[in-house]
């Protein structure tokens, strides 16, 4: 029996891609192994991580300028080898901080080089992304870096700023394919797995091929987007088991009707549980500003410490399971990544209405 599950990541993963990976397990593409098992340079192999790049292609509509990575060292490796890669000797970069892992990012970006702060809402708690009036760009950055959707603070970019002619850098670790958007207007995408794509172990990137040009030369190896450009994520082993699971969930995804059809499920989910916090006469209550409120993670308060906690054993014994807010916060949260249906979202809702009724 499956359990409701809001984790923020790792996290719910579609049925039918456990499933197939279930049935594949023994014995796969007929060749008596799974693909855990099988070497990386396999033509089966081979077959299943070009699968998935072209599921990526298609599914984003990228362009021929637009490459597909899988990487490793999860999202917080990207932190540092964008800014090793992309801010040349005496440049700079533009970092927007909406919350702990923009920060975090930044962070990282001033160890290797120079980087400057375009814009933050930390001034008001996170409880919004910045305007694009409050934005103070530098037309001569490097880059710009956004964190599209602060899986902790449950804000999201409705729409993306506007950066000029300066490249856009996202890390859309909680979000990437929750929508469909104009990929190909980004000089670099990346986001760890584990959320909205397949299990941990993996990092996807879109990178722009053409601005490889710019980048720095003499890093370390593993380091250097280009050599993943140019052997295609088999420069060294790359994770073969997630690459594969992330193949089965984008197939799920490409199935169910594309972004197209996750955009309009993954509003409804969000809608019902935003609707419910604000019919709830202040019982529960959204920090986030209605215009920044995240469609992927959705967090709110209750009247007290001791009620958000009683309210998390008893999710829990209802088999909802992920409610707590992250440590660094509190509160609750409900992570509703593409996978997670709307039945389990109608379950979270009418546990919290009663919820609500009973502790008033
Ligand atoms: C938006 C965002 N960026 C980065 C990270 C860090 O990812 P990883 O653990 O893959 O390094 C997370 C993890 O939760 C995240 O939510």
């Amino acid at each position: 029996m499956r359990s409701w599950n809001f984790y923020a990541g790792p996290a719910v993963l579609p049925v039918p891609a456990l499933e197939r990976a279930r049935d594949e397990m023994i014995d796969w593409a007929g060749t008596g192994m799974s693909v855990m098992e099988t070497s990386h340079r396999s033509k089966e192999y081979d077959a299943v991580h070009h699968e998935a790049m072209d599921l990526f292609r298609e599914l984003l509509g990228l362009d021929d300028d637009h490459v597909v990575l899988f990487l490793q060292g999860g999202a917080s490796t990207q932190f540092a080898m964008v800014p090793m890669n992309f801010i040349p000797k005496g440049g700079s970069a533009d970092y927007i901080i909406t919350g702990s892992w923009a920060q975090k990012a930044y962070k990282e970006a001033t160890i290797v080089a120079k980087a400057r702060v375009a814009g933050s809402s930390e001034g008001n708690g996170f409880v919004r992304v910045p305007e694009q009036s409050e934005l103070d760009l530098d037309p001569a950055a490097a880059y710009v870096h956004i964190t599209s959707n602060n899986t902790i603070k449950g804000t999201q970019y409705q729409r993306f700023p506007d950066t000029g002619a300066v490249p856009m850098v996202a890390d859309m670790s909680s979000d990437l394919l929750w929508r469909p958007f104009d990929a190909n207007r980004f000089a670099l995408i990346y986001a760890g797995a584990q959320k909205n794509l397949g299990p941990s172990g993996v990092v996807v990137v879109i990178l722009k091929r053409s601005w490889l040009d710019k980048a720095n030369e003499g890093l370390p190896t593993m380091l250097r987007y280009g050599i993943h450009v140019k052997e295609e994520s088999l420069y060294n082993t790359p994770p073969t088991f997630s690459i594969y699971m992330v193949r089965n969930v984008l197939q799920w995804v490409k199935a169910e009707g594309g972004l197209p059809a996750m955009e309009r499920r993954n509003r409804a989910k969000a809608e019902l549980l935003y609707g419910v916090i604000e019919g709830s006469n202040g019982f529960y209550r959204c920090p986030v500003e209605p215009g920044s409120r995240s469609v992927m993670n959705v967090v709110w308060r209750l009247p007290s410490e001791e009620l958000e906690a009683t309210f998390v054993t008893e999710a829990k014994a209802k088999r909802m399971f992920g409610l707590k807010g992250h440590r660094s916060v509190g509160g609750c949260r409900a992570s509703i990544y593409n996978a997670m249906g709307i039945d389990g979202v109608e379950a979270l809702a009418s546990f919290m209405e009663e919820f609500a009724k009973k502790n008033r």
